[in-house]
């Protein structure tokens, strides 16, 4: 028996990367699967190819930082498999901005996305679940970013932050309703956002002489986006029962080192 045969997960940014990835783990798994992003072509794309490998799966075309589009994607996605169980809040951002002379314009649209996108589609989905009797499971993916600073990166930095704390209330909140609510916190994963100014960081000399050579990432490499869905599909499974507004970093042992 697969562990989500008969249910429906809504993967936000789920048309590339780590969302991709998890979308493709939960429909390997037996799932039905909504994809929400802003770009039509990659996310018709991604659907499709999760169709062709044998899965159900929708787009469905939408800006997580806009309620009403967060709102209208989640009835789309109950309108065509009928629930939704599981919420993967994935979608996020990054340009790097400088604090000090940055415009309110430039940081915010990032700590919109990736806060007020996790307190719209989890609101908005807990609604659904609580009212239709659902005993859900919320998965937010965060980053090792949400505690440690790094210049040019304090919207992502503290909008990140921002989740964990929402992890924990949310948590706290929508337990009663037998909802959990918890988080992974990756570190460096190859994936489309590891590209900066048209390279990939995880490529350059810097990277691979700090990360990896001299091991400040312990296990000496980047994660893959199927290691951080695999997490993501455990702590949204049975499996994972007892365990409730949990951030779990998933960054081969970057954070426990300085
Ligand atoms: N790659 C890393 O090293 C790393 C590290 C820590 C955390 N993360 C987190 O993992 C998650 C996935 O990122 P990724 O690395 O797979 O990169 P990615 O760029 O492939 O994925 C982000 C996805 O979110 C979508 N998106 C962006 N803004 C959106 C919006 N307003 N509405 C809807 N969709 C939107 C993008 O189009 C993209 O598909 C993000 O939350 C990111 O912060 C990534």
């Amino acid at each position: 028996m697969k562990r989500f045969q008969g249910k429906t997960v809504f993967v936000t940014g789920g048309a590339t990367g780590i969302g991709f990835a998890t979308a493709r783990r939960f429909a390997e798994e037996g799932a039905s699967v909504a994809i929400m992003g802003r770009r039509a072509s990659v996310g018709e794309q991604a659907a499709h190819e999760l169709r062709a490998a044998g899965g159900r799966a929708i787009f469905t075309k939408g800006d997580v930082a806009r309620e009403e589009d967060v709102v209208r994607c989640v009835r789309e996605a109950i309108d065509v498999f009928g629930r939704i169980d599981i919420l993967v809040n994935n979608a996020a951002m990054s340009v790097p901005v400088d604090f000090v002379a940055a415009d309110t314009d430039e940081w915010k649209p990032v700590f919109d996305v990736i806060a007020f996108g996790t307190y719209y589609c989890t609101r908005t989905v807990a609604r659904h679940m609580i009212e239709a009797g659902i005993r859900g499971s919320i998965v937010n993916v965060s980053s090792i970013n949400a505690y440690r600073a790094l210049p040019a990166s304090s919207h992502y930095n503290a909008a990140k932050g921002a989740m964990d704390q929402l992890t924990r209330c949310t948590a706290v909140e929508l337990a009663p309703y037998g909802i959990r609510v918890n988080a992974v916190n990756p570190g460096f994963v190859d994936t489309p956002m590891s590209v900066v100014d048209g390279e990939n960081e995880l490529e350059t000399d810097w990277f691979k002489d700090i990360y990896v050579e001299r091991r400040k990432i312990p296990q000496a490499r980047p994660g893959r986006p199927e290691e951080i869905a695999s997490v993501i599909a455990f702590l949204a499974s049975d499996d994972a029962a007892y365990v409730c507004g949990a951030t779990i970093p998933v960054d081969g042992g970057l954070s426990v080192t300085f």
